[in-house]
Order: C-alpha cells, then sequence, then structure tokens
C-alpha cells in the first residue's frame, strides 16, 4: 500500500492587509448578502466575479419552496458574469456570508458542487482564478480553484 498526501495551500490575511482591488470585490460580496433570497434557511450568501478585463458581477443566493432547484451565490455569479463575457476569463471571486444579523467570523467556503463549476471555468480559460473567503476574523486566500477541489473529475476525465 502506498500513500498519497495532498497539500491545500490557505493564505490567512487580515481585511486591511489586502490589496484595494480584493478588498473591493469582498466589499461587493458582502454587499450582495442583502440582496440574497434566502427565507429558507436564513443564510444569507454574496459572491462577486472579477473578470480579466475589470467588469465585476454580483450574485447571491436564490433558494426555492423546491429547495434542490434553488442556487448558491458562487454558481449565481460565475453564471452571470459568464452568460455576460462568454469569451473572458475569470480573475478573482470573493464569497462572504451573513446569518442571524452578522457576518461569519470564520471564513465561508463553497460547497463541493460549485467548487465544481469553478473548476470548469478555471479550466475554460486556463487562467488561474484567485479565491478570497470573507470572515470577520481573517481573510483565506486561495491561489486557484484546483486546491479546493483535489481529486476532481474533469473534461478530460470523460475520454477514460
Ligand atoms: N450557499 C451558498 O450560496 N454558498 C455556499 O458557499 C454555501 C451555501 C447557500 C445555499 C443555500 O441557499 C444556503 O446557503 C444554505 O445552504
Amino acid at each position: 500500500m502506498k500513500k498519497k498526501i495532498i497539500e491545500t495551500c490557505v493564505e490567512i490575511y487580515g481585511f486591511e492587509e489586502l490589496d484595494t482591488a480584493k478588498q473591493l470585490l469582498i466589499k461587493k460580496a458582502k454587499d450582495q448578502v442583502l440582496k440574497a433570497y434566502a427565507p429558507y434557511s436564513g443564510f444569507h450568501v454574496g459572491a462577486a466575479v472579477e473578470l480579466e478585463n475589470g467588469e465585476i458581477f454580483a450574485g447571491s443566493n436564490q433558494e426555492n419552496s423546491a429547495y434542490p432547484s434553488g442556487l448558491c451565490a458562487e454558481r449565481v455569479a460565475m453564471f452571470f458574469a459568464n452568460a455576460q463575457y462568454p469569451d473572458v476569463a475569470v480573475k478573482s471571486l470573493a464569497i462572504a456570508a451573513f446569518t442571524n444579523g452578522k457576518f461569519l467570523e470564520e471564513p465561508v467556503t463553497p460547497c463541493g458542487s460549485c467548487r465544481q463549476v469553478l473548476l470548469e471555468t478555471e479550466q475554460r480559460f486556463e487562467k488561474e482564478i484567485t479565491i478570497l473567503l470573507y470572515g470577520t476574523n481573517h481573510v483565506f486566500q486561495i491561489e486557484n480553484v484546483k486546491q479546493l477541489l483535489p481529486l476532481c473529475f474533469e473534461k478530460s476525465s470523460l475520454k477514460g
């Protein structure tokens, strides 16, 4: 038996340590929680996507009484951005979450389905996406989506 250890690198920053472009993207994600439609979970998530051309698109989670029909903030923002600019790579993504009257203290992390979608976008444009996960205590920065989804199923997996 052999073992393979897989590591993920997470950089931990205070919000003020980040450059202004990253602070702005996080602010857009934070603003977006106000627009979430989350009557079932009460968990309000905002996501902001910055494209290589400088455009920023934001989204929030959209729930539904038929629960699986809803969509996470990350996918709303990412699909929105990719639908407007199908040929422009994504540079970075920021996520924030608000529940019980406050932002999460620890950084919010994307669900597995969102990681899969984010990975496809990263690979589609062959351009690493910087991920910024906001918490009031600190911000996690992850240099690409692949870090978040090791041993992934991807386009090349379909070839067998
Ligand atoms: N949610 C997101 O929008 N993004 C995440 O990263 C985690 C979960 C949403 C889905 C659902 O509307 C609510 O949060 C509770 O799971």
